[in-house]
């Protein structure tokens, strides 16, 4: 089996930026709540002509410049989204194509806010094996297209945006353990309701404004710090390693009191734990790609240190992987 790495980072955010301050004017409630409730300040939103294609293609050119790879020599696109341009065709194939990728197999993954997380270890599994040499893993979200903007409980969350990896074989550290996990017992907990094959969209359906997303924040806050933590302990455990041998933390990013009680629980301090979560809040699969990316930009992770990745999303799904950079 080979050992797999990213290579490169790439990202891209729409320019519009909504603040809690614009909220503010939309639904009854204050910035005050939002920051201390949630720690975001601020979301991207896409424009008008923008869709999860359109902001998976910048920042796949971004992470294919870093790494000199031209798009037709990529063997494998996965774009992990739960807002695709469409139900069909995949996202990743459109990507494929404008990418100019002409010899990349194409497909998307859907495992909402985890979606990255489980791209990174499937890909990894291509490139290990032998089946492909390298591999463009992007988490892309136009999340605003899914949000009910007159519920407070939910559009105060959420963002747009995207953010990609290219992986490919490394000669030393590279993708070190993983662990993924699934519960489809707690679906009711976040779920985008119509719009599937069980109800198909219809005036009642749009009416009952079920193509929005519904989601139980207390159940899932809970249950967010539970397995996150579960996952970050047994991906440690699996590399070999301690919570102290950890450099930086870089979780999914839904609520910074989700982060800050994993993260105590972990025994990890808040120094060595990434956030971005008040430029962009919850952009599901792009939060984890993207908060990597800047760690990156930023020189947060340097050759050599161990970083964990940490996801938790609708399903429910959820997982974690050590990288050595
Ligand atoms: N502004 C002001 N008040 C609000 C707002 C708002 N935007 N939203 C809710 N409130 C009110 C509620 O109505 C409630 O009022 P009440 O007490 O009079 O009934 C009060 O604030 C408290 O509400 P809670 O829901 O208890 O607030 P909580 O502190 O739990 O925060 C939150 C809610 C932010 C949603 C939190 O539960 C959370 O982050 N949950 C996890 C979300 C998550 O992890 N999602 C999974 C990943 S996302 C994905 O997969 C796409």
């Amino acid at each position: 089996m080979k050992r797999v790495g990213i290579i490169g980072v790439g990202k891209y955010l729409p320019k519009k930026i909504l603040s809690n301050r614009d909220l503010e004017k939309m639904v009854d409630t204050s910035d005050e709540w939002i920051t201390t409730r949630t720690g975001i300040k601020q979301r991207r939103i896409v424009a008008k002509e923008e869709a999860a294609s359109d902001l998976a293609i910048k920042a796949a050119r971004q992470a294919l410049k870093k790494t000199g790879i031209k798009p037709q020599n990529i063997d494998l696109i996965i774009v992990a989204t739960i807002t695709p341009d469409m139900q069909f065709p995949a996202t990743a194939t459109l990507v494929q194509n404008r990418l100019g990728a002409k010899d990349a197999i194409a497909f998307d993954l859907s495992a909402a806010c985890a979606g990255f997380i489980y791209a990174l270890i499937v890909a990894q599994q291509f490139i290990a094996r032998g089946t492909s040499k390298n591999a463009l893993v992007i988490g892309s979200e136009v999340l605003s297209s899914i949000t009910d903007w007159q519920d407070r409980n939910t559009c105060v969350l959420f963002g747009d945006g995207a953010a990609a990896a290219v992986l490919a074989e490394v000669k030393s550290g590279g993708i070190v353990s993983a662990y993924l996990g699934s519960d489809g017992s707690k679906t009711d907990l976040l779920m985008l309701p119509a719009g599937g094959s069980r109800l198909p969209a219809s005036r009642q359906t749009i009416g009952k404004k079920l193509h929005y997303i519904k989601m139980e924040g207390n159940e899932l806050f809970r249950l967010a710090v539970k397995l996150m933590l579960e996952a970050a302990q047994i991906a440690i455990k699996r590399a070999g390693l301690q919570a102290k041998d950890i450099d930086l933390v870089i979780p999914h990013q839904a609520n910074v009191r989700i982060i800050s009680a994993m993260i105590k629980r972990l025994g990890i301090p808040r120094e060595k734990v990434y956030l971005n979560i008040q430029r962009y809040g919850n952009m599901s699969s792009a939060s984890l790609a993207t908060a990597l990316c800047e760690a990156v930009e930023e020189g947060r992770v340097k050759k050599g240190d161990y970083i964990l990745l940490d996801g938790f999303g609708a399903g429910l799904v959820w997982g974690a992987c050590v990288i050595k950079w």
